[in-house]
This record gives structure tokens, C-alpha cells and sequence, in this order.
């Protein structure tokens, strides 16, 4: 089928995440980029996924990864160019594999040009209002307008040397723009033009429930501000108002044919996801809540029958999250003993002891891993899978801090490492200064251990995980059928749905096998022999009615 003729894909779509940096590096300098990914959308082809997804490869100094843009419409010069894009896309659509880019609305960096304009204006401009800029306090404006702490720690009051102070909700280097100033609007449907101009097909929006704020002439204390409830009336989180935003963004992507689309990273209370994958607004939403809960029958039973009833409410298709580039790689998280603190992010305390080799089972999470993907790709909807998950890809825990990158280990020292581990370049070969990644050293430290997870050592081996990301995502294909769901049975260690056509999906959750459901054996995430579904195993079945 040509790309043109399913405006409908997203809602069953299977998107692949590149974290640009970290993918294939064509010239050898360390760093990921377009040249890489061109060069590998054969592996692309052959792993089966429906879209890719790219973090940012804008300009940027990597304040944080990229999510701190200098030009929104350009490619950053280290990472190619607007020349080496198009023929990146031009590549992937040929093969039938869509292209989403991330769009970074919040805030811009510190290097944007609009943001040296505000500084070099004078209190009250025009550049000033492009972002969010206030008085300090006391009386020579020396005390930060507010005690609010930024997401990544540290203040998120800036001093500019005038008495003014701006916002920042991530690092110092990510100025928070004006949502309220139309010329912060319409530069932006200026970059959603540029992109679904030059073949773009699709979006992911960064912070999509922050960009409205309302912050009026007093401002809270930080601890009100945690108090305040987010249903809508918050000054930074979720506000209604947002949901205007994306009302003229869909007007953008209705212009093309099919109409471009958009996904939101929306950390919201989960009952107000729907409006932000409303088809008069961005069309979907991440569903994250597989990221927070434990490899349990129940939890995991919970999480799609909710996010299957608000699917239902928006009219959209639920997505299924369980690794980014944000988190720790589910294969990890799997194998760590559970948190005392279950609000605690998974993996965290692991990492901050420096990733202590005899509290993860590897072998364990890496077959729990396998199990929840393989339940998850048989989920009515789309799944978003990370680069590197299809590889069995764990957590890397000792980069040395000299070396990392993430600015969240930076500010908050002796409490978080960041989240560099899971964006270390991903191996290719077995051999080589950076696992076939590359030419030269990476820019994030490999793991000896890479060796064994590299692409060529899983190539023609069919109990590699990849082997097995790629017969599931061929069977998907074949197995695609309308997006409902009925269980059949879950008893906390077993959980089991059919789809409408005859398509069964079981997990075995707990660590002792069970009585394999009938029906035909089509995949199974661990080896099944005879009549037993082992532990912590998902099947595939087909049941002829
Ligand atoms: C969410 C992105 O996924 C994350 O990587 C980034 O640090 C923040 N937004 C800020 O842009
Ligand atoms: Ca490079």
C-alpha cells in the first residue's frame, strides 16, 4: 500500500524512537546522524516498524539533549542537513516507513535568537515578551520573583543582570516561551508548515500540557503551587487553555493530505488525556503508564482496560509506552528487586549506587522485557518502542561522571544520575572503537558487555530478541484486525485476551508455568515446550472459532 493511502495509520501504527545522537554515526566524529539513520533504514525495513520517531537533531548545545533548540527549522550542522533530511525521508518513504519529528514548544535555548534579543532589550520589549521575564524582588531586584524549584532542581528563576529574572521550568539553558505572544503562535505553525512541507508525516510534542501558563501579578510559593490541583485552573500544568493551541495546530495538519498528526507528551492527570488526543486537537496522546508500573498481571490489566476506556472517550487509538529516552530501560527495570518507595522512578536508587551488578538479574529482565513487549504488541492501538529495546538493550549504570551529559545528574548532585544511561549509541557489530557504531569513540561510553547485544551477533540467531521483535512485528501485520479487545481470563498470574479475530495474547506473569491456553502457537517470547506456558512468558495463539 502506498504511505498516501491510510490516513488511519497512526492509530495502529508500531513507531520506533531514534534518539539521533546515539544511532549510527556515518562520519566518525562520535555523534549520531542523519547520514546514520540513512544508512541503516534497511535494518529499519527489516525490523517491521510502521514510523520512526526522531528526537530533536536541531541545532542545539545539548544543554539537554537537543530539547534545547537554537533554530527549529534547520538541522544541526553536526548532525547533517536539511539536504541529508530530505533524502532521509525520502529513503524511509520509499520503504513505507512514516516520519514524526519532535517539536519542542515550551521553551527554546538560551542560544535561540529570540532569546539574545530578549537579553539585549531592555525590560518591557517586545523580545522580552516572547518569553517569561518578571521583576525580581526586594529593591534592587536581586531575589528571584519566586522560590520555585525547576523539574530538573535547581531554581527555576533566572537573574539577567537587570533586576529581571525569566522562567525556566527544565535547565537554565531552556528559556520558557510566551504562549500568550502571537508571534510565539504563529513561529510555530510556521514550523509545523516547514516540516509536514518538506514530507514530515507526523509530530511529537515535548511538555504539551505546559505551554499555557498563567502566572497573573503575584506569584504563588513554591509549596501552593504543589498544593494547587491540576484539573485545569493550575498556573504552569494542564490548563485549559492549551487545548486552543492545538485547535489551530489541527487546522495545520488538516491541510495536508493525509492530514499530518501529532502525538502528546502529556503528563497530566490521567483522566484529562483525552483532550489532548481529541481529533480537533493533537489526535493522540502517550499513555505512560506502563513506564510506573511493576511486571505484574494486575497492574498491567488495570493499565489497558483504563487507557482502553479513554481511548474510547477521545476517539483515538491508546498508545503503549514501556521504554525512552527518558527512563530506564524496561529490560532494567524489570530486573531490579521492586522499590520500597513505589513513587520512587524505577531504577533510580539502582543507578544512584552505581548500577550494583548483584541486584540485577539481567537474564530475568530481559525475559520479563520480552514477555511485556510481545503483551503490548497485542494491544489494540500503537506502540512507541525505543531504539536499542529490540536489541535486549539494559540500563548502562557506570558511565563516569566526567562523562555524562544529562543536565538533571548536573543539578542535582548525589540525588539523580540522569538519564544518559539509556542513550548510550546502540552496538551494531561486535567488533570495532565503538560496537559498529561508528568510526570513532562514541560520545556516551559502551559497555564490554554491548558486545553480545550488537545486531550482527543477533542477526540469523532466531532466539535473539531481535529475531523475535521482528517476527512479532510481522505477525502484527498479518494479525491486524479491529481495535477491541475481550479478556478471557487473568487470575493475577495469568492474564489473557482475545482479539476479534481469533488473535490470543497470554502472559504468564508469575515465576511458575501454567497450563498453556489452547490454540495454535504462533510467538512466544520464551521458548514453550508441551502443554506449559512457562514463567514469565507471553504467547501469541491463533484459535479457530
Ligand atoms: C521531555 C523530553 O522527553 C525530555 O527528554 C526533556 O528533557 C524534557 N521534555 C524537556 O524538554
Ligand atoms: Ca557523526
Amino acid at each position: 500500500m502506498s504511505l498516501a493511502e491510510d490516513p488511519e495509520w497512526w492509530r495502529h501504527a508500531v513507531v520506533y524512537q531514534i534518539y539521533p545522537r546515539s544511532f549510527a554515526d556515518a562520519n566518525g566524529d562520535g555523534i549520531g546522524d542523519i547520514p546514520g539513520i540513512l544508512s541503516r533504514v534497511g535494518y529499519l525495513r527489516d525490523l517491521g516498524v510502521d514510523a520512526v520517531w526522531l528526537s530533536p537533531f536541531y541545532p542545539s548545545a545539548l544543554a539537554d539533549g537537543g530539547y534545547d533548540v537554537d533554530d527549529y527549522r534547520d538541522v544541526d550542522p553536526r548532525l547533517g542537513t536539511l539536504d541529508d533530511f530530505d533524502a532521509m525521508v525520502a529513503a524511509l518513504h520509499e520503504l513505507g516507513i512514516r516520519v514524526i519529528v519532535d517539536i519542542v514548544p515550551n521553551h527554546t535555548s538560551n542560544r535561540h535568537e529570540w532569546f539574545r534579543e530578549a537579553l539585549a532589550s531592555p525590560p518591557g520589549s517586545a523580545a522580552r515578551d516572547r518569553y517569561i521575564f518578571r521583576d525580581g524582588l526586594g529593591p534592587d531586584g536581586s531575589q528571584p520573583p519566586a522560590d520555585w524549584i525547576s523539574l530538573f532542581g535547581g531554581p527555576a528563576w533566572e537573574p539577567v543582570g537587570d533586576g529581571q529574572w525569566y522562567f525556566h521550568l527544565f535547565a537554565r539553558e531552556q528559556p520558557d516561551l510566551n504562549w500568550d505572544n502571537r508571534e510565539v503562535r504563529d513561529d510555530f505553525l510556521t514550523t509545523l508548515r516547514f516540516w509536514s512541507d518538506r514530507g514530515v508525516d507526523g509530530f511529537r510534542i515535548d511538555v504539551a500540557h505546559a505551554l499555557a501558563k498563567h502566572l497573573g501579578e503575584e506569584l504563588p510559593d513554591q509549596a501552593t503551587l504543589d498544593e494547587l490541583p491540576r484539573e485545569g485552573g493550575h498556573p504552569l500544568w494542564d490548563r485549559n487553555e492549551v487545548h486552543d493551541i492545538y485547535a489551530e495546530w489541527r487546522q495545520v495538519f488538516n491541510e495536508y493530505s493525509p492530514p499530518r498528526t501529532a502525538v502528546a507528551e502529556a503528563w497530566v492527570e490521567p483522566h484529562r488525556r483525552p483532550r489532548y488526543a481529541s481529533p480537533e486537537g493533537l489526535g493522540q496522546a502517550f499513555n505512560f503508564d506502563l513506564l510506573e508500573a511493576d511486571f505484574d498481571g494486575d497492574a498491567f490489566r488495570r493499565v489497558v482496560d483504563f487507557n482502553l476506556d479513554l481511548a474510547a472517550q477521545s476517539g483515538s487509538s491508546s498508545t503503549w509506552v514501556l521504554s525512552n529516552h527518558d527512563v530506564v530501560r524496561h529490560a532494567t527495570r524489570y530486573g531490579l528487586a521492586l522499590p520500597d518507595d513505589p513513587d520512587e522512578r524505577r531504577g533510580a536508587a539502582w543507578l544512584l549506587a552505581g548500577g550494583p551488578e548483584d541486584e540485577l538479574d539481567r537474564e530475568r529482565g530481559l525475559r520479563r522485557a520480552l514477555a511485556a513487549t510481545l503483551f503490548l504488541l497485542g494491544l489494540p492501538g500503537s506502540a512507541y518502542l525505543y531504539q536499542g529495546e529490540e536489541l535486549g538493550l539494559h540500563e548502562v549504570a557506570d558511565i563516569p561522571a566526567d562523562q555524562r551529559q544529562d543536565p538533571t545528574f548536573f543539578r542535582n548532585p548525589g540525588v539523580d544520575v540522569g538519564r544518559d544511561g539509556c542513550r548510550v549509541p546502540i552496538p551494531w557489530e561486535r567488533e570495532g572503537p565503538s560496537f559498529g557504531f561508528g568510526a570513532g569513540a562514541p560520545h556516551l561510553p559502551q559497555p564490554a558487555w554491548f558486545e553480545d547485544h550488537a545486531v550482527s551477533a543477533q542477526d540469523g540467531d532466531p532466539d535473539s530478541p531481535l529475531a523475535l521483535y521482528r517476527a512479532a512485528l510481522r505477525l502484527r501485520r498479518e494479525l491486524r484486525t479491529a481495535e477491541e479487545l475481550e479478556w478471557v481470563e487473568s487470575s493475577g498470574q495469568l492474564v489473557h485476551f482475545r482479539r476479534p479475530n481469533g488473535w490470543e495474547v497470554a502472559t504468564n506473569f508469575g515465576s511458575e508455568p501454567v497450563a498453556l491456553p489452547e490454540g495454535e502457537v504462533l510467538l512466544a517470547s520464551s521458548p514453550v515446550q508441551g502443554f506449559l506456558l512457562p514463567a514469565e512468558t507471553t504467547v501469541w495463539l491463533r484459535r479457530s472459532r
